[in-house]
């Protein structure tokens, strides 16, 4: 049975503007993962990373910071660092599929050196302050990599192994390597958590009964299709027209705030949204094309008032979140 919901990170949509106003409008996730950020070499915080993370800049909820890492020293500091902001937990990024990130040997990159990756744990773990969950794929270049870091997380004890079923090239679409997951569940001594393309209470529904092991999802980009889900997860009602209107009114004048009155660049933001909220709406070809190209902020706002003026909105979000 599903016990706990998590709102994934996704860098470029859910920082902190974003959280502070969907967790004011809808909210219902029991926590949300903030994406990334990178520890410079120097270990000091940049202050777009510091603005990200302090807690006056996000909403009152269950907060869980990300940290880019790829060695011991950097994995320390960062859990300092967010222990003195008051986080309780530290996430390590183990899938991002960048591939500027994974040349590094950071992100997903981490899993194809294992050894790289046992050395930092076997360095961090015993020291760090904060408890440690890792988010990973099930795999660099093939699930069939994944018993062998199953074989490395398993020495360690983490909050948690969050997993995205699959490996660096297929990004966010293509196979997800259910066998990979359900050995996790069958031999990880760490709790495991599901990540991957649930969308809407049917696929969910599906996917506990699938592995009625299971005990805790995160779900990414279908909530920012669809953000009543959670609310929808919890009992509570869809999101209802009026709502959305006032939602993405509510984040555009956010964004605008956040880049000091530029609203071409909120506008740019809001399109990163609607790229996945535009699935929550019927018939919505033609609008979507709008809302893809537009080039102003006035263009961005008669496209937005025609999509909710004129398509059916739907309880679910529909189509591929790609
Ligand atoms: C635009 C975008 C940004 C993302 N940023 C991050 C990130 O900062 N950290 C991370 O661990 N995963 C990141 N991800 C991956 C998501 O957290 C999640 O694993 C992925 O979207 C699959 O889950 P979903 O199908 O529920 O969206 C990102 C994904 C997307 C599409």
């Amino acid at each position: 049975m599903i016990q706990r919901y998590d709102f994934a990170p996704l860098d470029g949509i859910t920082k902190a503007v974003y959280r502070r106003v969907w967790s004011r409008y809808f909210g219902g996730a029991d926590r949300l993962f903030i994406p990334y950020f990178s520890p410079a070499k120097e270990h000091l915080l940049a202050k777009r990373e510091r603005v990200e993370l302090l807690p006056e800049n996000n909403p009152d909820a269950v907060l869980v910071p990300q940290v880019m890492a790829n060695r011991a020293g950097d994995l320390l500091w960062a859990a300092e660092t967010v222990r003195d902001m008051g986080y309780t937990e530290l996430n390590l990024n183990a899938g991002c599929p960048s591939g500027t990130v994974a040349a590094k040997g950071k992100g997903a990159g981490l899993l194809a050196r294992p050894e790289a990756l046992e050395a930092m744990l076997e360095g961090a773990c015993g020291k760090l302050c904060l408890p440690l969950s890792v988010k990973a794929r099930v795999g660099f270049a093939s699930p069939d990599e994944f018993p062998r870091l199953l074989e490395i997380f398993n020495r360690y004890p983490l909050k948690s192994l969050i997993l995205h079923p699959r490996v660096r090239k297929d990004k966010y679409s293509g196979t997800l390597y259910y066998d990979a997951f359900e050995l996790a569940l069958k031999e990880s001594k760490n709790p495991v958590e599901y990540n991957g393309d649930l969308r809407t209470e049917g696929e969910i529904a599906g996917f506990a009964a699938r592995f009625p092991d299971a005990h805790a999802v995160m779900i990414g980009r279908g909530a920012v299709a669809d953000p009543a889900l959670f609310r929808k997860l919890k009992g509570g009602a869809a999101a209802s027209r009026g709502e959305l209107r006032e939602f993405t009114a509510a984040l555009f004048d956010a964004y605008t705030r956040f880049y000091d009155g530029q609203t071409g660049l909120a506008a740019r933001r809001m399109r990163e949204v609607w790229f996945y909220l535009i699935h929550l709406f019927d018939d919505n070809r033609r609008l979507n094309k709008d809302m893809r190209r537009f080039r102003t902020a006035t263009e961005y706002r008669a496209a937005e008032d025609a999509i909710f003026r004129e398509l059916p909105l739907r309880t679910d979000s529909s189509g591929d979140l790609v």
